[in-house]
C-alpha cells in the first residue's frame, strides 16, 4: 500500500484492492486517514456489500435520518444528480452536523460520472484553526454554534415544525489526533450562542469565508470507481455542479458519530 500527499488535505492510496476476499491492511489505513483526513482509492470496483464491509474499517454504518437508502442496503444513499435544480451539495459543510453525534466520517464511491464538472473540493479545517487570527482564535475558544437541519427537511419536503436544533463547540477536539479544528457549516449553523444576532452572522461570515481559503483545499476530479473517505470532524467538503444534464451517480455511507467536545 502506498500513501501519496495530494494537497493540504487527503492522500491517494494505491496499490490496495478493496474488494471482498483481498487482505486489507486496516491499522495502515486508520493510520494515513488520520493524518491526511481525506483519503482517495482510485479504480475499486464496490458493490454495496463490498462498500458496507470497507465501512466497517471506520466504524458501524448509519441509517441518514431523512434520506432513504437503497434496497437492500438502508444504510446507502444514492446520491444522483440529473440537473442544477436538484443540485443540493453546493455548498461548504461537513455531514448531517445538526445531529447530536454526526457521523465521524463519510465513504463516498462513484458509479457514473459526468465528463466535466462535478469536482467535490475539501477543506482542512485543522489548518483553518490554526491560521485564524488570535484575537478571533481566544473569542470563539470556549463558544457553541447552533446548527439546525431545517435547510435539509425543506429540500426532503418535510414539515417546518420537526426542526431540531443542536449545539456543537465552534472548535471541536479530535479524539484520535487531539488536535483542534474549526467546526462550522454554512449549510447548517444558525448562530453563535451567547453573541447577538448582528454579531453572530459578521462572525459567522468571516469562518465560513476564512474555512474555504484556497489554501486550505484540495479539489478532487472524480473518474469512475473513485472511492474517497473523509473525515467530518476535521473536513469541510463542497459538491460543485459545472455538469449540466448529465448524470452522476455515487453511493454514500456514513459511519457512527461521537458527540462533538
Ligand atoms: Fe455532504
Amino acid at each position: 500500500m502506498n500513501v501519496e500527499k495530494v494537497g493540504p488535505v487527503g492522500a491517494e492510496i494505491t496499490g490496495i484492492d478493496l474488494s471482498i476476499g483481498n487482505n486489507i491492511p486496516t491499522d495502515k489505513i486508520i493510520e494515513a486517514f488520520l493524518k491526511h483526513s481525506v483519503l482517495i482509492f482510485k479504480n475499486q470496483d464496490l458493490d454495496p456489500i463490498s462498500l458496507s464491509k470497507i465501512a466497517l474499517i471506520w466504524g458501524q454504518p448509519l441509517i441518514h435520518p431523512v434520506f432513504k437508502g437503497i434496497e437492500g442496503h438502508p444504510e446507502i444513499i444514492q446520491i444522483q444528480n440529473l440537473g442544477e435544480k436538484y443540485h443540493t451539495n453546493a455548498h461548504w459543510h461537513s455531514d448531517v452536523t445538526f445531529e447530536k453525534e454526526p457521523p465521524d466520517v463519510t465513504l463516498l464511491y462513484s458509479l457514473e460520472i459526468p465528463d466535466e464538472g462535478g469536482d467535490t473540493l475539501f477543506s482542512n479545517q485543522y489548518l483553518a484553526y490554526e491560521g485564524l487570527d488570535e484575537s478571533l482564535r481566544e473569542e470563539l475558544e470556549n463558544r457553541t454554534a447552533i446548527h439546525s437541519n431545517l435547510g435539509v427537511l425543506i429540500l426532503a419536503g418535510g414539515d417546518k415544525k420537526d426542526e431540531k436544533e443542536v449545539e456543537h463547540p465552534v472548535f471541536r477536539t479530535h479524539p484520535a489526533s487531539q488536535r483542534k479544528a474549526l467546526y462550522i457549516t454554512e449549510a447548517f449553523v444558525k448562530g453563535i450562542k451567547g453573541l447577538d444576532s448582528i454579531k453572530s452572522q459578521e462572525t459567522l461570515g468571516k469562518l465560513y469565508e476564512h474555512s474555504c481559503d484556497k489554501k486550505y483545499i484540495y479539489r478532487h476530479k472524480w473518474s469512475q470507481g473513485d472511492l474517497v473517505v473523509w473525515d467530518n470532524r476535521c473536513v469541510l467538503h463542497y459538491a460543485e455542479h459545472g455538469y449540466g444534464g448529465k448524470k452522476r451517480t455515487m453511493h454514500r455511507i456514513t459511519t457512527a458519530g461521537s458527540k462533538p467536545f
